[in-house]
């Protein structure tokens, strides 16, 4: 299993280029099984869970053809679909469980496992109902059995109206997809996310010829279309990675330009950023961030949906709030017990406590380096952070959490000045 050696503190300046976003390649990705035609799809992040999607879609029956160093691929049906998911490779993403809904709707029939990912939610775990319950009123029946969800429906799925009873990326995303061909009435979908990877996908689909429109903030009517044509589509910049090199420039002093994402689509995060005195500079496709000398505390943060703080940004932010100039507080609304990271964050020397979703973050701490592991992706983000801004040599273990969502972490960050190193 793969470490990562870290030598701090180092200021980080220079550089960086953000890669094509996970989150919004692996719906559109799931969403190719819904085409009789080739479709080619450019900017993927050569991150683990894009690999696993595309070993997903092969086991599926569909024919992958690699160019541009595996960031452009070409994705044809093949004669023969299949509809079996596996268990294994579902297990380890949760956004496996996007092919139900385009199987059910091509094949009218598919056996997928129960999806894994990241543990977020502590013993709620990672639940699906929202998925299933949605796909069920747009006529997809099923019966689970040993792990898997055996699902069928009678003809094509049908156009229906429904309002999720709770904000839902995934459940917003798999219901778009699996609507786009739907028969009868339209689809309307109300309490729908809205993060940009749900609209990068409604992009990708009504270029595709999908009949879809917003209309109004978190309602979608999709009205199905018999088929999808040929297409090519570049994915959106990762909102995620930028948000997590921003909070590196401002935690280390740092003066980074980071190149490849529109900064509209972070402003919540970019606000924030500039209270604790980080100098930002916006250009069409670019950000220029310069850290302060001393970090000003956010008095507190709290996750919300799309719009509001996102809970893939928390444990960065919570390091920024370790290193500021007084005491601050985190609610995180999304997964209520997403604070894995604060533990492995007090062995560098944080005073962080957590009450139920509520961490309360001492600030002023200097890091200093020591052993810590990471428990999911984000989290992975948070320590190797934090161990660039501490004293001394860390090692951050279990970084294969990191290398499922972030493309090249360890060479980008050693271009603009961090002393990282991958040892096994
Ligand atoms: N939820 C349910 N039932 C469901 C689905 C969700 O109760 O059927 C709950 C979840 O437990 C959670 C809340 O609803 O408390 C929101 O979950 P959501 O469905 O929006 O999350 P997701 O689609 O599983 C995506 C991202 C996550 C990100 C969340 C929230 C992908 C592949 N994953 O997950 O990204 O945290 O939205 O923005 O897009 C990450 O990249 O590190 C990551 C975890």
């Amino acid at each position: 299993m793969d470490k990562f050696l870290i030598k701090g503190p180092s200021t980080l300046k220079g550089e960086v280029l953000i890669s094509g976003s996970k989150n919004a390649a692996l719906p559109i990705l799931a969403s190719t099984l819904l085409f009789d035609k080739p479709v080619v799809i450019k900017n993927l992040p050569r991150v683990r869970d894009i690999n696993t999607m595309l070993n997903l879609l092969k086991s599926l029956g569909s024919k992958i053809e690699f160019f541009d160093n595996r960031k452009k691929v070409r994705i044809s049906k093949s004669k023969k679909p299949k509809y079996f998911a596996s268990y294994s490779l579902l297990k380890t993403m949760r956004a496996g469980i996007l092919v139900l809904g385009p199987l059910v709707s091509k094949c009218q029939k598919s056996i997928t496992s129960f999806p894994g990912g990241c543990v977020l939610n502590g013993n709620s775990g990672r639940p699906i109902n929202l998925h299933l319950n949605a796909l069920e009123k747009i006529g997809m029946k099923y019966e689970i059995k040993k792990g898997y969800i055996y699902a069928r429906s009678k003809g094509n799925l049908k156009g229906k109206s429904l309002k999720f009873p709770s904000i839902s990326v995934g459940a917003t995303q798999h219901l778009i997809m699996s609507s786009v061909l739907s028969d009868g009435k339209a689809t309307t979908l109300k309490n729908c996310a809205i993060e940009p990877e749900v609209l990068d996908l409604t992009n990708f689909l009504k270029n595709a010829g999908a009949n879809i429109k917003w209309i109004g903030k978190r309602t979608c009517q999709i009205i199905g279309v018999n088929s999808l044509n040929e297409i090519s589509y570049s994915v959106m910049g990762d909102r995620i990675e930028t948000g997590t090199f921003c909070v590196a420039a401002t935690l280390t002093k740092g003066n980074l330009l980071i190149k490849g994402f529109d900064p509209k689509l972070i402003k919540t995060e970019l606000d924030l950023l500039k209270k604790t005195g980080a100098t930002i500079r916006l250009f069409k496709d670019q950000i220029h961030i310069k850290g302060p000398k001393k970090i000003k505390k956010i008095s507190h943060i709290k996750t919300k949906e799309y719009g509001g703080f996102p809970t893939d940004c928390q444990p960065q932010f919570m390091v920024l709030m370790c290193k500021a100039n007084g005491k601050s507080e985190i609610t995180e609304n999304i997964f209520k017990s997403r604070f894995m990271h604060a533990m492995e964050l007090q062995r560098l020397g944080a005073k962080i406590s957590i009450k139920n979703s509520k961490a309360t973050i001492e600030g002023n701490t200097n890091f200093i380096g020591a052993e810590v592991m990471s428990s999911d992706l984000r989290a992975s983000a948070a320590l190797i952070l934090a161990a660039i801004a501490a004293k001394g040599t860390s090692i951050v273990s279990r970084v294969y959490h990191c290398d499922r969502g972030y493309e090249n972490i360890e060479k980008k960050l050693k271009k603009v000045g961090a002393k990282i190193r991958r040892v096994n």
